[in-house]
């Protein structure tokens, strides 16, 4: 059952694309005031459970905190950080009653998850004009599953993009890929795709080649691809203000940009110093901007990554002018009324400032709409102009492509990666938890930076996280410059990390199946056990496992220095590691709690009781993958279904994709 609201006079998102009759009135459950903008609250029962937001921080259960949906560029994932960089307004209360809220509201919002008072729910927001919608049902599975239908289908990439990347901010020259490259293949390590970060572009101008490192794109694209490497380049919100730059002179010419109150196009610089932002809320100049994405596909590039599409901002013209003032003044008169600390809070305040959001407009249906108004969309839209823009450039073909900044609605044109964390080991915990809440909301396609972005990765950090990123869609090792350089073959004894990539190899007909079941039937893929297991009393409590697809659970190692950890079945399960000489261990396991021990080069899993999965011979990339040699782990008897198509087309319907396969003995 949904109850659709209308309060106001919301902005269209399109974040769900069925047709849903509106209601007059209240909410079924909890209280709305609409006095001072929007209200909500609902009164939390003693072991309710609260599900969802998809990327933010913190635990599954999102009880005990407060969360800003507010895209941000903030690189400092902490516990305390109530915005990162997408805006997922669906939860679900899990307990005495079961019901899931979607806000669809594209401005800032607050979920206060029994923060200030311990037992209230309450999402509030200053303007009232915003749909609300009201999904009751059985379980917490139960309303995933009606949402997810509500906001369609997620969006599917190419098989290869199920193989692992590397990536690395700081790669330039064609000869720094050769040498990822050769790293990996010389070492047999298995690899698919390698990321451009923004040192490939001339001048960091979006839908360019650096002119000198880059002559003949396209013998090159060519030369990585007959390696099975395909080269995925990212591509940034900020257009660089450079007459005579095309895609500059383009979007100035047809008022693509978007303005100022004045009709001036607003200025805000990124990476490659002053740059206007593409309209991308605009029909017209989204459809623009997709186009434009042709400049690299008509050289053999088949997959984007969009970046800084918050859309982040360093400074304005404006802000440093007032800047600029300040120190002025604090130069002139040490002692007079601005000090040091002020000037210093001012220069740090420049980035991502409140104020240069609500000065610029977007262009919808004829109407000037302010930036803070819609500020959730942008990276969200973006991603549509890629996805929409691909239809048109090949409407059957599957193109990969994952964004930083997401809103509900954005799952039907690409996954996410979850932005700029550190190498932490809490990271590899937080990179789980935000799993199946990213599911809940569409996201399917999604994996963290392995290794970890900022700061410097050990050997054991990066084994370990890569041990959990095996089952995760996007599988890459990303990393900020400056660090430690991370690429699996800088480490010492190299053939671990062969052996846990190979895993993922190994284990991709299941991972692939698993995905495109979850993806085509509106599904998730990692869920929390509680959804599986809805009567087991302890599973609310588990935030360090995962059910993955229908047969597997995983329980990941993420504390330095363990040898293995604790680990709950909520039935009887077969434990499972994938050694390093290529063997497999197994070893059925009692309902309970157990220790397991997982030495640093294993791959642990536990299969369900009475299930099996498909495991292949190891390959170095997904096209190399023998489908026709597939062995299946797990329980005598039991049976499973395979999906599996060729990958690159869109003919996921088709009953020919899924076949049953039966484990003897
Ligand atoms: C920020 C992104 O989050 C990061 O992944 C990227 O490396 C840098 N921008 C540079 O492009």
């Amino acid at each position: 059952m949904v109850w659709k609201f209308k309060y106001g006079n919301p902005f269209e998102t399109e974040a769900v694309v069925g047709s849903i009759k509106e209601t007059e009135g209240n909410p079924p459950f909890g209280t709305l005031s609409l006095k001072d903008g929007f209200c909500y609250q609902y009164e939390l029962s003693k072991n309710d459970v609260v599900y969802g937001l998809g990327e933010a921080v913190r635990g599954i259960n999102k009880r005990g905190h407060c969360y800003i949906s507010n895209a941000s560029d903030d690189p400092n994932h902490l516990e305390s950080t109530r915005s990162i960089y997408g805006a997922h307004n669906f939860i679900v209360i899990a307990g005495e009653k079961n019901f899931g809220l979607f806000v669809d509201y594209p401005a800032k919002l607050t979920f206060d998850i029994g923060y200030t008072f311990s037992d209230i729910l309450e999402i509030s927001c200053q303007d009232a004009n915003l749909y609300l919608y009201v999904i009751e049902g059985e379980t917490p599975y139960e309303i995933v599953k009606q949402f997810r239908k509500m906001i369609g289908r997620s969006y599917i990439p190419p098989k290869f993009a199920f193989g692992f990347g590397q990536s690395r901010w700081g790669y330039k020259t064609k000869e720094d890929f050769r040498k990822v490259v050769g790293g990996y293949r010389e070492n047999h390590i298995p690899i698919d795709m390698v990321y451009m970060d923004i040192d490939y572009m001339q001048d960091f101008k979006d839908f360019t080649l650096n002119e000198e490192n880059f002559k003949d794109f396209p013998a090159f694209v060519s030369e990585m691809k007959e390696q099975n490497i395909r080269l995925i380049p990212i591509i940034d919100a900020g257009v660089k203000i450079e007459p005579g730059y095309q895609v500059y002179e383009e979007g100035v010419k047809n008022g693509y940009f978007c303005k100022r109150e004045d009709g001036s196009n607003f200025v805000a610089a990124v990476w490659p110093g002053y740059t206007h932002f593409p309209d991308v809320l605009n029909p017209e100049a989204r459809r623009w901007f997709g186009d434009c994405y042709r400049i690299l596909t008509e050289q053999g590039i088949e997959g984007f990554w969009n970046d800084m599409n918050e859309p982040a901002i360093f400074y304005t013209p404006e802000g440093m002018k007032e800047a600029y003032e300040q120190m002025r003044e604090c130069a002139e008169d040490e002692n007079g009324k601005v000090s040091v600390f002020q000037v210093r809070e001012t220069l740090v305040n420049l980035q991502n400032n409140r104020k240069d959001y609500e000065a610029f407009y977007h262009q919808v249906d004829g109407q000037m709409v302010r930036h803070d108004k819609v500020h959730n969309l942008f990276g969200y839209n973006m991603t549509r102009a890629a996805g929409e823009g691909f239809e048109r450039i090949d409407p059957d073909k599957r193109f990969l492509l994952f964004s930083r900044s997401s809103y509900i609605g954005m799952h039907r044109y690409g996954g996410i990666w979850t932005g700029d964390n550190k190498s932490w080991w809490d990271h590899i915990l937080l990179n789980l938890k935000m799993m199946p809440s990213l599911n809940m909301c569409g996201f399917l396609y999604t994996g963290a930076d392995l290794g970890g972005f900022g700061a410097d990765a050990t050997r054991d950090l990066l084994l370990r996280w890569l041990a959990f990123g095996v089952f995760t869609p996007l599988m890459r090792n990303h990393a900020a410059v400056d660090t430690r350089e991370q690429e699996c073959y800088q480490f010492e004894h190299v053939e671990d990390f062969r052996h846990v990539i190979e895993v993922r190899y190994r284990l991709l007909p299941y991972l692939y199946s698993e995905y495109m079941k979850a993806a085509v039937f509106d599904d998730m893929y990692f869920k929390p056990l509680s959804f599986e297991y809805p009567q087991d009393t302890f599973a609310p409590q588990v935030e360090d496992q995962l059910m993955l697809g229908n047969e597997i659970m995983i329980a990941p190692v993420y504390t330095q220095n363990a040898k293995g950890r604790y680990v709950y079945l909520p039935e009887e399960m077969m434990f499972i590691k994938f050694m390093p000489d290529g063997s497999v261990y197994e070893e059925k396991l009692p309902a309970g709690h157990h220790y397991v021990e997982v030495a640093l080069n294993e791959v642990p899993l536990f299969i369900r009781g009475g299930k099996c999965i498909p495991v292949a011979e190891t390959a170095e990339s997904v096209a190399e993958l023998q489908m026709d040699t597939l062995e299946l782990l797990g329980y005598s008897g039991a049976e499973y279904l395979l999906y599996d198509d060729d990958g690159n087309h869109k003919d996921y319907d088709n009953p020919e994709n899924m076949k049953w396969m039966k484990k003897l003995s």
